[in-house]
């Protein structure tokens, strides 16, 4: 495979103006089991770290709930002052109470407080992208959504974004803030959010699709998928990236990793470049799912 370098992805502006390399990198695996407490191989997280800018990793997405705190405080540790064009993106809005738990909480002092703490820990003095992580059911949305308006006035957050929404929610998100990103579940096995993909697509929005290389093992396992893997030389979690990749200029895949052969391992899906008769084989048994 050729040389490793994200910006072989191609390029995205999350807002219009912050420009990113579209195979950027999720911050969640950083951190220990049940994504609590410190990772297990703390050194090989730095390392990680250490890799993103040398081979063109120029969009993070982390949360103050990795951890929590742990991912937001590692990246500060290890790359602050960072990079030019690094844009470090956060979500707040999850409490956790335990490994693998995270209740929701939308009350405005509890995001301002991940928005001031977020400051902090990723040594920023702006949040380019903060994201609320859930919209909370038992919040007014109002009161959600008016104060991240707010702090967005305030300069302390430069663009919004939302995850695990509707094509509705993010209208109506839309009243407050321009919404500049939207982060669901999807991949290549996982076609539930198409909808809201083609609403970003239609608007300038960033689509953040999270657990990106789960469809792999959908690609591994069908005889055609398996003749264009062979094809590229590459492994299925790879191709499973390269089609996220093609399947839309506003996806930006953020696959995680604690270690440095999988992080290369990931990049180097962006300088892969499959056809349209590839796509179109990939995407049919992907729709049959
Ligand atoms: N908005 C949300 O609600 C939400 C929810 C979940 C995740 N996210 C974000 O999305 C990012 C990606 O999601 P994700 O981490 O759940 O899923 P993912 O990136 O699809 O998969 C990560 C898993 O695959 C393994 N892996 C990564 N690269 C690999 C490779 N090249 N070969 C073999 N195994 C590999 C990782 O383990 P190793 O560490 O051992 O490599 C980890 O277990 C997260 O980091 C986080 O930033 C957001």
């Amino acid at each position: 495979m050729a040389q490793l370098d994200a910006a072989q992805a191609g390029s995205f502006a999350i807002g219009g103006d912050l420009s990113v390399n579209r195979l950027g990198f999720g911050a969640m695996r950083i951190t220990g089991a049940g994504i609590w407490g410190p990772p297990q191989d703390r050194d090989e997280a730095v390392r990680v770290l250490k890799r993103l800018p040398e081979i063109g990793v120029n969009f993070i997405d982390t949360a103050e709930s990795y951890g929590p705190y742990v991912s937001e405080e590692l990246i500060g540790e290890v790359l602050a002052p960072y990079a030019e064009g690094t844009i470090v993106a956060t979500k707040g809005g999850l409490t956790r109470t335990g490994p693998n738990v995270w209740p929701q909480l939308g009350r405005a002092e509890f995001l301002r407080q991940g928005v001031m703490m977020g400051l902090r820990r990723l040594k920023l003095e702006r949040l380019d992208l903060w994201q609320l992580h859930r919209i909370d059911p038992k919040t007014p949305r109002e009161e959600q959504f008016g104060e991240i308006a707010k702090m967005q006035e305030e300069g302390l957050i430069r663009h919004v974004g939302l995850s695990e929404v509707s094509v509705a929610d993010i209208k109506e998100a839309s009243k407050y803030f321009k919404v500049a990103t939207v982060q669901n579940h999807y991949n290549f096995a996982k076609r539930d959010s198409e909808d809201v993909l083609e609403y970003c697509a239609a608007n300038g929005i960033g689509f953040i699709p999270w657990f990106p290389l789960a469809g792999g093992e959908l690609v591994e396992g069908n005889e055609r998928t398996r003749a264009i893997i062979e094809k590229h030389g590459a492994s299925a979690s790879q191709i499973a990236l390269a089609w996220l990749l093609k399947r839309s200029p506003v996806m930006l895949p953020i696959p995680g990793t604690g270690k440095v052969r999988h992080l290369e391992d990931n990049v180097a899906a962006a300088s892969l470049t499959l056809s349209d008769d590839d796509f179109n084989v990939l995407d049919a048994v992907a729709r049959k799912n």
